[in-house]
């Protein structure tokens, strides 16, 4: 068992609701134990810059659990190793100045938590020899190895709560309502979203789509007599003879911003159906606010159990939830892949029963 005194934390990536609540179990389950905790501001940058830490005691962390964002800050710039970072000390290449103040600033690990990006970066610096261990954050749900991130259920169930609204509105008005919800390259939360909102259409980006035939689904609804159709469209689908929309291109480390799939698809359909089309884009609200009763259990046991596996010196490993457990596995088999929704996922076979079109 290592002997360990002082451990930093850092949040990294886009926020997710639950970041504090398992910043708040990592201080209360290290101090504890008799582990002083440092909390690193901006990710990574608060191994950078001396004045971007502060120790975090228990009394720090009272009231968090409840609270979105994360109290760290954080930066989602994709990869922060191509540049040199420029400090009053000087210039120095990003990976020698994580290392070089990690030991200045005494600590014996680190507790990582973040998403895809954060993951492989906090990966790098373990095999450069940090002791570490991630925690997988995201509302895309799209980190393999756990069968659920914290954030996701948040974001769903606004995403629902949504969708609930724009039911009430399309059906009054004989509508059809789009809702571009977040993912990036998974359909998670269109799916899950979709089918707790009971949506008419799911446009996800594992299954490319055909306009034709969503028309014709709801023409199908029209003809029944119900007027009005809900289609929730994630923001990485594209039609089968097309391309994801991109609201900005890939540059200097950070990743494509996606976005306009909504208006694409409100546009194509009101041409092709005739019907009076209007599209609501969720974007960051579905990031923002509380986290679930849900996300807050799920972030503090990935907290608690993230500070007992630097305990018992188990390093280089992600927190995931294999239900009923929480357990460790290696960061070697998560990075670098991305989980998207599985073409034989039960609820994707349970919509598809219901009737609910996926485009295809
Ligand atoms: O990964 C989380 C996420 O919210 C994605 O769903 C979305 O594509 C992206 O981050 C947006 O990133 P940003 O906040 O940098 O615009």
């Amino acid at each position: 068992m290592p002997n360990l005194k002082k451990i930093g934390v850092l949040t990294g990536g886009g926020d997710a609701p639950g970041l504090n609540a398992v910043i708040r179990a990592v201080v209360k389950t290290a101090c504890n134990a008799g582990v002083e905790v440092i909390g690193l501001e901006d990710s990574f940058d608060g191994l950078i810059y001396p004045e971007k830490s502060r120790p975090l005691s228990p009394s720090d962390v009272t009231g968090i659990l409840r609270l979105g964002g994360t109290i760290l800050g954080t930066v989602n710039r994709g990869n922060p190793f191509i540049e040199p970072i420029v400090t009053p000390d000087g210039t120095f290449d990003y990976g020698d100045r994580v290392m070089e103040m990690f030991q200045k600033m005494k600590l014996d690990a680190l507790v990582c938590i973040g998403g895809d990006g954060t993951l492989a970066i906090s990966y790098d610096f373990y095999k450069k020899g940090i002791p570490l261990v991630g925690v997988p954050k995201t509302i895309d749900n799209d980190i393999v190895g756990t069968t659920s991130c914290f954030g996701f259920d948040t974001a769903v169930s606004f995403a629902t709560d949504a969708i609930d609204r724009l039911h009430t509105t399309a059906e009054a008005h004989k509508r059809i309502l789009v809702v571009e919800v977040m993912g990036r390259n998974a359909g998670w939360i269109a799916l899950h979203a979709g089918v707790a909102g009971g949506a008419d259409v799911i446009l996800i980006p594992e299954i490319p789509y055909d306009f034709k035939k969503i028309a014709a689904s709801i023409r199908d609804r029209d003809e029944r007599g119900a007027r009005f159709s809900i289609v929730v469209v994630a923001e990485g689908a594209a039609p089968k003879d097309g391309s994801v929309s991109i609201l900005e291109a890939a540059h200097g480390g950070y990743a494509e911003r996606l976005g306009g799939a909504g208006h694409h698809c409100a546009t194509h359909l009101e041409k092709m159906t005739g019907k009076e089309t209007r599209h609501v884009v969720l974007g960051h609200l579905q990031r923002g606010g509380q986290p679930t009763a849900f996300d807050r259990a799920l972030a503090t046991r990935f907290g608690g159990k993230a500070v007992q596996l630097l305990l018992h010196g188990q390093y280089g490993k992600m927190v995931a939830n294999h239900p009923p457990d929480i357990v460790p596995i290696p960061l070697g088999e998560v990075v670098g892949k991305t989980k998207t929704v599985p073409l034989d996922y039960d609820l994707l076979l349970t919509a598809r029963a219901l009737g609910v079109s996926f485009g295809d």
